[in-house]
């Protein structure tokens, strides 16, 4: 029979026992999983830890560091320190952590400088307070954990913004295109298919101050899943799109990033001026039709996703190629004394 899996889960303060209880729980109904509870001894009183663990039937911890109280440095050094040792003598497969206390970042961060993989229970939840020492908390526990356990949308999208991979599949949607957004009837039957995707997976919108205005005035209650996003960056928006399951767009750039990336994209319009990305590429155009829109998210969810080759030349070298022909080439206007004019070139940049 394979090891079991040595899961250390982490608890420190009052409210990692609540979230620890269950799983230590469930994690000894499974004979590959060999679950070691670790107390840090943040919280040490009968009425902050012991009622706890009596209430809910918590087992006994199988260490106890007993850091006690500190200040913040003080007592994240002091859990660092003394779990160390413990993490290379034990040699854990998994370190689970829950919430955002000191002994949630201390956990992490000593572990994963040993390589030894994290896992955060209620990984993305911010409240953009850094005044506050749980934030800080959050912000690093996500950014150094290997799983990420999300409990709201929000999460995904907060550590979509942070650059943190997301393996959870979710599609992203810009619309900005006045033939698009500029009915409001015609916004509301676009968000109406949306809505129908999103009862299957997320969909992520970046919403452009124009859309933000007719949806203003559309007053449509949306599906849950549709989370409606202030615009982000351009990095930060390549990083969504290449994250993403497909995505679904009025925009002409994104039919050529979608390619470029390898995602699948459908195009909410008629036409397209760039249709190498069609014949060529990931996108599809499915117009305003909202059963065609649907139906191609649904081949979409199952598996038949359009793949795409990405176009001859789209190596991320043009500037180069633009400037050299440039130079080479020099203006190509007419001679001014009027004896010869310079051909029409068109050029593969
Ligand atoms: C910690 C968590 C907070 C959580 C709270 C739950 C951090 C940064 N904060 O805050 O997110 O909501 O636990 O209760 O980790 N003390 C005792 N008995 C104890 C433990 C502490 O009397 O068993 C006193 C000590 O004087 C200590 C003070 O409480 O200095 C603060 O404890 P500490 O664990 O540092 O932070 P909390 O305010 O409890």
């Amino acid at each position: 029979m394979a090891e079991a899996l040595k899961i250390f889960n982490i608890v420190g303060a009052r409210p990692n026992l609540v979230k620890i209880a269950p799983l230590m729980r469930e994690m000894s109904r499974h004979a590959s999983i060999q679950p070691i509870l670790v107390h840090t001894g943040q919280h040490y009183d009968e009425k902050l830890s012991d009622v706890f663990f009596r209430q809910m039937g918590i087992p006994a911890p199988d260490f106890n560091l007993e850091v006690g109280s500190g200040s913040h440095a003080w007592q994240t050094a002091e859990i660092l320190k003394r779990i160390e040792p413990l993490l290379i003598e034990r040699k854990p497969d998994l370190v689970l952590v829950v919430g955002d206390v000191n002994s949630t970042i201390a956990a992490s961060l000593a572990s994963v400088k040993l390589g030894i993989s994290v896992a955060h229970v209620e990984a993305g939840l911010r409240s953009f307070d850094r005044t506050m020492p749980e934030e800080i908390n959050r912000i690093l526990t996500d950014a150094l954990a290997d799983h990420l356990f999300v409990t709201e949308d929000d999460a995904i999208a907060n550590l979509v913004r942070e650059g943190r991979p997301c393996d959870l599949p979710f599609a992203v949607l810009t619309l900005h295109r006045p033939s698009n957004v500029d009915s409001v009837q015609t916004l509301e039957r676009l968000l109406s298919a949306i809505d129908e995707i999103a009862e299957e997976l997320p969909v992520i919108f970046p919403v452009h101050p124009r859309t933000q205005e007719r949806l203003k005035e559309a007053r449509v209650k949306h599906h849950p899943h549709l989370r409606l996003i202030p615009p982000v960056g351009y990095l930060d928006f390549l990083c969504l799109l290449h994250r993403s399951q497909f995505v679904l767009t009025d925009s002409g750039g994104i039919q050529e990033e979608t390619t470029a990336l390898g995602v699948p994209c459908l195009t909410l319009r008629e036409n397209t001026e760039r249709p190498i990305t069609v014949t060529e590429g990931t996108n599809q155009l499915v117009g305003q039709d909202t059963k065609k829109i649907v139906n191609a998210a649904r081949e979409i969810f199952g598996g038949k996703a359009k793949e795409g080759k990405v176009p001859r030349l789209w190596d991320g070298h043009a500037a180069e190629r633009i400037v050299e022909i440039l130079l080479r080439e020099g203006p190509r206007n007419t001679k001014v004394n009027g004896t010869k004019a310079a051909a029409l070139r068109t050029e593969w940049i």
